[in-house]
């Protein structure tokens, strides 16, 4: 199964891009052609801070290859090293509706949050459309937000394969249930847009001191704790296995200890959880070639494929 998915370089990465996004992707690449790029394109469609961009595009590759992506059974590249993209995207654009792209919620959502209107913006789904439609992808890991532009890309797909002939792979989304919206540090979902992140490489004292931040209710120390409605908890249970689980909401039930606890608790498991990882990313951030390399080596892989898909697209629809 060919399985493809892109993340922005927008900043840095926390645990709820780990949970909801990067484990699978790790999960994915054991049986499947997983194909895995850094969507630094999209990042040019308003919000993200342009002097950051080639840094944050570095980072997000050296964190990505720290937490596990292997260049070696994954395609890994940076989307604007395969430029075929974009000209598919133009193409695309022919069989895109205006209509179709007036009801996307995620562009009304972001000009309802203050970021310019801009054509970048609004043809977002369709270089989406072109990511996944280049590279015949079969199933696209998504978050519940990204469903619709999915919808959209078998939309355009089919309008094009009408006309001519089964030319693209009508892609699926791919929506794992089991995996829960990560919450924030204010119990709200944990998202860069909302300041509420825990990063997953940050140091250890600032990592205590985020921890610290979660927002808890007023028990007592003394008195025994409600695990069902405690943000620490739902984050520590990310970590844990069902034993792990019981063990700790007994602690809670116990009345021995108080949510600073439970807060050690949770940095140490975050810390212990990403330490090999923690590692290797010390390393590639001392050797940035070694990084480059792999990228442009995954680049070399995505556009031999890029290329001759191209070649079958332009001569579907004239372009000499
Ligand atoms: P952010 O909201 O911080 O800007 P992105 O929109 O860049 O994050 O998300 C990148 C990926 O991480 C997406 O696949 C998204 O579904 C996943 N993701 C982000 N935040 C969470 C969360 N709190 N819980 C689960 N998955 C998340
Ligand atoms: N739009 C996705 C997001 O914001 C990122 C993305 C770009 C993507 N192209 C993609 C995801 C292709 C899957 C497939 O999270």
């Amino acid at each position: 199964m060919r399985v493809l998915s892109g993340i922005q370089p927008s900043g840095k990465l926390h645990i709820g891009n780990y949970f909801g996004a990067i484990a699978q992707m790790l999960r994915l690449q054991e049986n499947n052609e997983l194909f895995a790029f850094i969507a630094n394109y999209h990042a040019l469609s308003g919000g993200a801070k342009l002097d950051e961009l080639k840094q944050n595009t570095f980072e997000v590759a050296v964190d990505f290859l720290s937490l596990g992506i292997d260049p070696q059974k994954t395609v890994f590249w940076v989307q604007s090293h395969s430029k075929e993209v974009l000209e598919l995207y133009w193409i695309l654009s022919r069989y895109t509706p205006v209509g179709l792209l007036e009801r996307a919620h995620s562009y009304k959502d972001k000009v309802a949050k203050g970021i310019a209107p801009s054509h970048a913006l609004f043809s977002y789904p369709v270089l989406m459309a072109a990511d996944i439609l280049l590279y015949d992808a079969q199933k696209v890991p998504v978050g519940k937000d990204q469903i619709q532009h999915l919808e959209m890309t078998r939309d355009i797909a089919i309008k094009f394969n009408n006309e001519h002939g089964d030319i693209f792979t009508i892609p699926e989304a791919y929506i794992e249930e089991s995996v829960a919206t990560v919450p924030g540090i204010d119990g709200a979902k944990m998202s860069k847009s909302y300041d509420n992140t825990i990063e997953i490489f940050m140091e250890e004292k600032a990592l205590q001191k985020r921890c610290n931040k979660i927002v808890t209710d007023s028990t007592p120390l003394g008195e025994p704790l409600d695990h069902t409605k405690c943000n620490v908890y739902a984050i520590c249970s990310l970590f844990l296995d069902e034993e792990g689980k019981e063990e700790l909401a007994k602690r809670y039930a116990s009345g021995k200890e108080g949510y600073g606890h439970f807060k050690k608790y949770l940095k140490s498991l975050i810390w212990e959880h990403f330490a090999e990882a923690r590692e290797k990313r010390a390393y590639y951030m001392q050797n940035p070639d070694i990084v480059y390399d792999i990228l442009e080596d995954g680049a070399k892989k995505a556009r031999a494929i890029a290329e001759a898909k191209m070649e079958i697209i332009r001569d579907a629809v004239g372009i000499i």
